[in-house]
């Protein structure tokens, strides 16, 4: 395999130094493509960035009932562990994933310069947003994904919500917040940076005297509010989507700053199921999936019902978490700037009983 992508690069090298585009441009149908993917094997191994394994059970179901004969095996973990497995299987020249969607922005480049992805564009490629994809296809935003205010309607008054991040130092909120280690995540720890740098350090300060409940995973503080009985009301480091849900209510501030991202996706160049994975990036970037899936990364999509494009919403700047990831050595000193006063991740990981 490797002698064979090897091969490819030289080749696709000497195509560009004869004026070729070298990525591979998508021009069939998705039930062509279909074909194709069920003659390969039907199956697909997806490796996907999240902290509880059923996150992405609907994507399977969806992908599953509209593809029959097909196969997506999708294994969730944190994207912080996922880019390690998969550097290891590029190293051992043994790779069996297929495609990932991960958090970890800065590895695509990194794995684009080490010719382990395929340059392919996916049938929406031109109407993925600029600022979302590598202009070859190496890689693409495939959804958004992002933090809001999460509240508990039955614990917290509609008077005492959340909207903007001083609230939760007011006194109602006192032991009553669940909230994930900026430590252990990085997008978490991007949203406790975005905050400090509007509040100052003395927000962070006020926040623990108001003796929050520190966890690890982005899903827990939301299960944990979600409890009728248990105490925890509120956080602002989970995601559930844009609109309320049982018990649980959402708001996004407008004067400080909310995160939000491309989740990213690749197509790995030895992949052992390459129309598998060309199947599902497509699928994904349909106008049936984005649609489904709140904020496009697509620019020729509305914003969700009630809502914007993510690049019109107030309180969110889609395209700074790529910028703070790339840079390794300040995420390194925020995160032990944290450590440090909070302390090291309590826990297992919550996918543990996965490994
Ligand atoms: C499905 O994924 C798991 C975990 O990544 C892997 O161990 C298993 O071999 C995969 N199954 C197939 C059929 O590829
Ligand atoms: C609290 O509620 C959860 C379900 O939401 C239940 O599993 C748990 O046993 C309850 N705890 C107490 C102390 O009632
Ligand atoms: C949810 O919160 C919004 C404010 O962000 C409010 O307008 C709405 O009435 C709330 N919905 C419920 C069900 O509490
Ligand atoms: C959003 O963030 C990017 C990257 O950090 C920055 O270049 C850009 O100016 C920001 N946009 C706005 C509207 O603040």
């Amino acid at each position: 395999m490797r002698s064979l992508s090897t091969l490819g690069f030289l080749i696709g090298s000497l195509a560009v130094s004869g004026g070729y585009c070298t990525a591979d441009i998508e021009t069939r149908s998705l039930d062509q493509i279909h074909e194709a993917a069920k003659a390969e094997g039907g199956v697909v191994n997806l490796w996907a960035g999240g902290d509880e394994k059923d996150q992405q059970n609907g994507l399977k179901e969806a992908f599953e009932t509209r593809f029959p004969g097909m196969t997506l095996n999708v294994t969730v973990d944190l994207s912080k562990y996922h880019d390690g497995r998969i550097d290891e299987q590029l190293a051992a020249n043994n790779l069996y994933v297929d495609a990932t969607f991960l958090q970890s922005l800065h590895d695509f480049p990194r794995w684009k310069s080490e010719n382990a992805l395929l340059n392919y564009q996916p049938l929406e490629f031109k109407n993925i947003f600029d600022q979302f994809k590598d202009s070859e296809g190496a890689y693409y935003g495939v959804f958004i994904f992002s933090w809001s205010n999460i509240w508990n309607t039955g614990k917290v008054d509609a008077a005492s919500a959340p909207k903007e991040y001083t609230d939760y130092l007011k006194p109602v909120f006192k032991d009553k917040l669940a909230l994930t280690y900026p430590n252990d995540d990085d997008a978490v720890a991007f949203q406790f940076d975005l905050i400090i740098k509007q509040y100052g350090w003395q927000w962070f300060d006020d926040l623990i005297a108001q003796n929050p409940r520190w966890v690890r995973g982005t899903a827990t503080p939301a299960t944990l509010i979600s409890s009728s009985n248990g105490s925890y009301a509120a956080t602002f480091t989970s995601g559930i989507g844009l609109t309320s849900s049982g018990s649980l209510n959402v708001s996004f501030p407008t004067q400080g700053q909310f995160v939000s991202w491309p989740q990213t996706g690749a197509i790995f160049a030895d992949a052992p199921h390459p129309e598998g994975a060309k199947l599902l990036t497509n699928f994904v970037l349909s106008d049936e999936y984005q649609k489904a899936s709140g904020w496009s990364v697509r620019r020729d999509l509305p914003g969700p019902s009630g809502y914007p494009t993510i690049f019109d919403m107030p309180g969110t700047n889609v395209t700074a978490f790529r910028d703070f990831m790339l840079d390794r050595a300040a995420v390194e000193r925020l995160r032990f700037r944290f450590e440090d006063k909070i302390g090291t991740a309590q826990g297992l990981s919550p996918l543990v009983d996965d490994l």
